[in-house]
């Protein structure tokens, strides 16, 4: 397998509306960024992606874009970023932007021309279609509730939005879009960043049919419908070819709907596309059917089916990405995990699980401390609109009770994930002076940073460890996966193989205690631990596994 920087590489992401305020506003910003930079070092970690910091009416928190080229108010200067992008790299840490051009923002420019007149310049830039039988043209939902339609009195027709209204559509398969898209692309990496996050990149080529797809719980397909469309490839080659090629970036594409078939062409070792994919099969495994909103607790053995289809899958003709968290999904320790009594037990368990596969792991801020869902009580302290729609629609059409909601949103919503950072056990948790954009998690006293970074058998200094490992065995980041026990309800063991050397990863996802026994192959004498989650783990013929314990042994040949 060809070795690469960014397959050795352990991402941060960073979602700068709640990662570090520097001017007191309640709103992080990228001063604030600078300022953790040497946290971020402390770390380890290689790569920053930075959610979007591009002009935005914040809609969607800076996923719809009014403008490519400037900064958003609320985060600062070009100058600022400028020295963001200085200081990260003094430190050895790159930075990966976040590209969002399935959409722009209906305050961009090009949209503002677009929605004049049928003969506007611009008019074709976006995805223009008449009603059908005096309905959208379609039955394609919104990822945030509703049609993915929005009628326009003013040329009678309707333009297509996956997101929000707020968010239309670009139209991919006019060229003068792809070249719009590709110099703004040169002109970042000019200015020095080092790659591309690429925002549901796996929607941008819509069959020009529009077909319906098949109605979910609230009456619409869902926004993934026209994922992996007619021109999707040939757009990205097109990108390789005017932007990337000759270039030393990092590129990872956001594939909602993508298949195992389809993610073996966007991450294609041959280069010719994107390095890696982010794939969300594992992100439905307590999803209830096709309807994310439930409570519904995973079946271990179905997420194990996933990984393993993914990692045996893409071995040698792509390349993975691996998380548990982003900015969209709740907090994995409260997810799959127990935010209980074994917080960080289980915290650390899921690091060891995900960054002992093969693939670029990506931890998301806080992460690394074990952070939590939000007991968030009423719908008013919500601000994501994807769980405020939810919320309105689903209860106002009777299919689930407000107390119902609620329960679902505390579980799932994407809020969970961006409550601030939680730096110390000050007031707002070191956060901000100001008042906060979004309320804190209140266990900011008990899990924040400052203590973490003091305590050596703390998260972070687990994490630190784990990237660590990383850097000094090759096996880690290249060897071959195979799944043991693919039955076994509470126990998630894997191999990684390298030529002769082995390691085995025992990861309990439950609080019962569980006894393993070694494979014969495994000599317990010529056995050693490389890491484990509980500071007296010993390996014997056979391993009594206590409650979300974790441990990675190799093999001494
Ligand atoms: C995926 C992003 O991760 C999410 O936060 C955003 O709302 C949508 N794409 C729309 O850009």
């Amino acid at each position: 397998m060809e070795k690469k920087w960014w397959k050795e590489s352990v991402v941060y992401q960073i979602y700068p509306r709640s990662f570090k305020d520097s001017n007191g506003d309640g709103v992080g910003d990228l001063n604030g960024i600078t300022e953790k930079l040497d946290y971020l070092a402390k770390l380890g970690i290689d790569v920053i992606w930075l959610s979007p910091v591009y002009r935005s009416p914040n809609d969607d928190n800076g996923y719809d874009i009014s403008d490519y080229r400037a900064i958003m108010d609320d985060f600062g200067t070009m100058s600022d970023f400028d020295r963001l992008l200085d200081e990260a790299h003094r430190r050895g840490i790159r930075i990966v932007m976040d590209l969002v051009v399935n959409h722009t923002s209906d305050e961009h420019p090009w949209f503002v021309e677009s929605r004049k007149s049928e003969d506007n310049p611009y008019r074709d830039f976006y995805i223009w279609r008449p009603a059908r039988n005096g309905r959208p043209p379609n039955n394609w939902g919104s990822c945030f509730s509703g049609s993915a339609w929005e009628y326009d009195a003013r040329t009678d027709m309707y333009y297509l939005h996956l997101f929000s209204k707020k968010q239309p559509d670009l139209n991919w398969d006019n060229p003068e879009v792809r070249e719009e898209v590709f110099d703004m692309m040169n002109w970042w990496l000019d200015k020095g960043a080092d790659g591309f996050r690429m925002d549901v990149i796996s929607l941008i080529s819509k069959d020009p049919d529009f077909p319906d797809g098949v109605p979910g719980i609230n009456g619409y397909a869902s926004f993934t419908e026209p994922a992996n469309g007619p021109h999707v490839h040939e757009y990205l080659q097109e990108m390789r070819k005017k932007v990337l090629d000759g270039r030393d970036t990092l590129t990872v594409g956001e594939c909602s709907g993508v298949t195992l078939e389809e993610a073996k062409k966007y991450a294609r070792s041959d280069g010719r596309e994107l390095n890696m994919v982010f794939q969300f099969e594992h992100m439905d495994v307590d999803a209830d059917g096709s309807n994310k909103w439930s409570d519904k607790k995973m079946d271990l053995r179905e997420l194990k089916k996933i990984m393993t289809k993914w990692q045996k899958g893409l071995d040698t003709v792509a390349w993975n990405s691996l998380f548990w968290e982003n900015h969209d999904q709740p907090r994995s320790v409260s997810r799959f995990g127990d935010d209980g009594r074994y917080r960080e037990t289980s915290a650390k368990m899921l690091a060891t699980c995900l960054h002992m596969m093969q693939g670029t792991p990506y931890i998301y801020q806080g992460e690394e401390l074990g952070m939590t869902n939000v007991p968030f009580c009423d719908i008013s302290d919500f601000r994501d609109l994807d769980s405020i729609n939810a919320y309105y629609e689903l209860t106002g059409r009777g299919i689930f009770t407000k107390e119902q909601m609620l329960r679902f949103l505390r579980y799932k919503s994407r809020d969970n994930a961006r409550t601030p950072f939680q730096w110390n056990s000050e007031e707002n948790a070191g956060f901000t002076t100001g008042e906060p954009w979004i309320m804190v998690n209140p266990n900011y006293t008990e899990i924040n940073a400052e203590e973490q970074m003091k305590r050596e058998t703390s998260v972070f200094c687990y994490y630190q460890k784990l990237i660590r490992l990383r850097k000094q065995h090759e096996i880690i980041v290249y060897g071959s996966y195979d799944l043991l026990l693919p039955e076994d309800k509470e126990l998630f063991v894997y191999t990684r193989a390298l030529g002769t050397e082995k390691l085995l990863v025992i990861c309990n996802f439950y609080g019962n205690t569980r006894c393993f026994e070694l494979p014969e192959e495994w000599d317990s004498r010529k056995t050693k631990i490389l890491i484990a989650n509980y500071s007296d783990a010993a390996v014997e013929k056979t391993i009594t596994v206590r409650p979300y314990e974790a441990l990675v042994l190799q093999n001494r040949p």
